[in-house]
C-alpha cells in the first residue's frame, strides 16, 4: 500500500485535485490517501503556508500530488521540494490534437537537474562586481543522466539528449558531457546525443520532432522546458513531478488561478495528466497511457472546459475523461 499525500491547496488548486480524485479513487490502486493543508488558506488558519503537521506527514508518505498554492507558493512547493530532495524535475510536453500549437505530433519529455548549476544561489557582490558560483558534480549529474536513461527505457522512448555548453563552459558543462557518455554506455539500446544548448533552442522552435528524452542542468532544463511547453500550446495542459531517491511530488505547471477560482470551470487536465506522472512513477504504465488518452479523447471531441473552447464544468469534464477510460 502506497501512501499518497494529497495537497489541493488554494484557489484551483482544490477544483482540479477533486478531479483528479474523482479518477484516481475510481480506479481501485492500492494507494492510500492522506489530505493535508498547504498555501495561503493553511497560512490564515495555522499561522504557517507549510503547517508543520503538514510537512511531518508528508515525510511519512510515498508521493505527494500537490494542486497548487497562491500567494505562498515559494514557501509551500519550493520549500517541499528542499525538504523533500527532490532531484530530478520531470517535464513532459506533448502536442494534443484539438489545442492549437506551433507544431503537431510532439512528445517529449525534458528532464532537469533540480539541486545544483547556478540556480544554487551561491552568489556575490563586492565593489560593483556581481559573481554567481556554477556549481556540477559528477554525482548529481550521473544520478541525473541514469534518471534520463531509465524513464526512456521504463517509457518505451528511443533517445536521450544531452544539452550544454561545454564549448565555453569547458569545466561544468564539460563534466556533464563527459558523465552523460559514461552512463549512455550502459543503455545499448537507447541512442544517445547531444547538441549546444543555444542551437537546441532553434531546433526546439523548428523542428521539435527531432527531440525524444532531454536531459540538462538546471538552469538551461528550465529555460527550454517552458519553451517546450509554448512549442506545444502553452502551460494549459503541463503537468510535471519533482522525483528524489525516497520521495517525489506530483504538481501541474499552473498556479491557483484567483481569477476563475470558485467558478468551476478550470480546466482539470493538467492536474489529471499529473496524476498520470505518479501512476508511470509507481509502475502503472499503461493505466496512465489509457488515462492520457481519455484525456485527449475528450478534447478531441470537444468535451473540455471553456479554456479550451468547451462548455463543460471541471467535474464534467473529470466524468468525461472517467468514462473514456478503457480498462
Ligand atoms: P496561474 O497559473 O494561476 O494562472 C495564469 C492564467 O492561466 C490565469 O488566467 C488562469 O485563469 C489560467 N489558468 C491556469 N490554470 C488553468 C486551468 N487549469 N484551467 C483554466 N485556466 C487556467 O498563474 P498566476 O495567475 O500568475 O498566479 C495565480 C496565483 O497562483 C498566484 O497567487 C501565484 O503565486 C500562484 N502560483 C502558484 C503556483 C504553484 O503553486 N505551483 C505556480 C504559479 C502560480
Ligand atoms: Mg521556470
Amino acid at each position: 500500500m502506497k501512501k499518497i499525500a494529497v495537497i489541493p491547496g488554494d484557489g484551483i488548486g482544490k477544483e482540479v485535485m477533486d478531479a483528479a480524485m474523482l479518477i484516481l479513487e475510481n480506479l481501485d490502486l492500492p494507494f492510500h490517501y492522506i489530505w493535508l493543508e498547504a498555501g495561503d488558506e493553511a497560512q490564515k488558519k495555522h499561522g504557517k503556508p507549510l503547517p508543520d503537521e503538514t510537512l511531518e506527514e508528508v515525510k511519512e508518505c510515498d508521493a505527494v500530488l500537490f494542486g497548487a498554492a497562491g500567494e505562498s507558493a515559494a514557501d509551500v512547493i519550493v520549500r517541499l521540494r528542499q525538504e523533500l530532495n527532490t532531484f530530478a524535475n520531470i517535464r513532459p510536453a506533448r502536442a494534443f490534437r484539438g489545442v492549437p500549437s506551433i507544431h503537431s505530433d510532439v512528445n517529449m519529455v525534458i528532464v532537469r537537474e533540480n539541486t545544483e548549476c547556478l540556480y544554487r544561489g551561491i552568489e556575490f557582490e563586492i565593489d560593483g562586481v556581481a559573481e554567481a558560483v556554477r556549481i556540477i558534480t559528477e554525482k548529481a549529474s550521473e544520478r541525473i543522466v541514469r534518471y534520463a536513461f531509465e524513464l526512456a527505457e521504463n517509457e518505451g522512448r528511443k533517445k536521450v539528449t544531452a544539452l550544454h555548453k561545454a564549448n565555453v563552459m569547458r569545466k561544468t558543462c564539460g563534466l556533464f558531457k563527459r558523465v552523460f557518455y559514461e552512463v549512455a554506455r550502459d543503455f545499448d539500446d537507447i541512442q544517445a546525443d547531444d547538441y549546444y544548448i543555444d542551437a537546441a533552442c532553434m531546433y526546439m522552435a523548428m523542428k521539435p520532432r527531432m527531440f525524444d528524452v532531454i536531459v540538462t542542468t538546471n538552469m538551461f532544463g528550465d529555460i527550454i522546458s517552458d519553451l517546450a511547453a509554448g512549442v506545444v500550446g502553452g502551460l494549459g495542459l503541463a503537468p510535471s513531478a519533482n522525483v528524489g531517491e525516497r520521495y517525489a511530488l506530483f504538481e501541474p505547471v499552473h498556479g491557483a488561478a484567483f481569477d476563475i477560482a470558485g467558478m468551476g470551470i478550470a480546466n482539470p487536465s493538467a492536474m489529471i495528466l499529473t496524476a498520470c506522472m505518479m501512476l508511470r512513477h509507481f509502475g502503472y504504465v499503461e493505466l496512465a497511457d489509457d488515462i492520457e488518452k481519455a484525456v485527449e479523447m475528450a478534447i478531441e471531441n470537444g468535451k473540455t472546459t471553456p479554456d479550451l473552447g468547451g462548455n463543460l464544468k471541471t467535474m464534467e469534464m473529470a466524468q468525461t475523461i472517467l468514462s473514456y477510460i478503457q480498462p
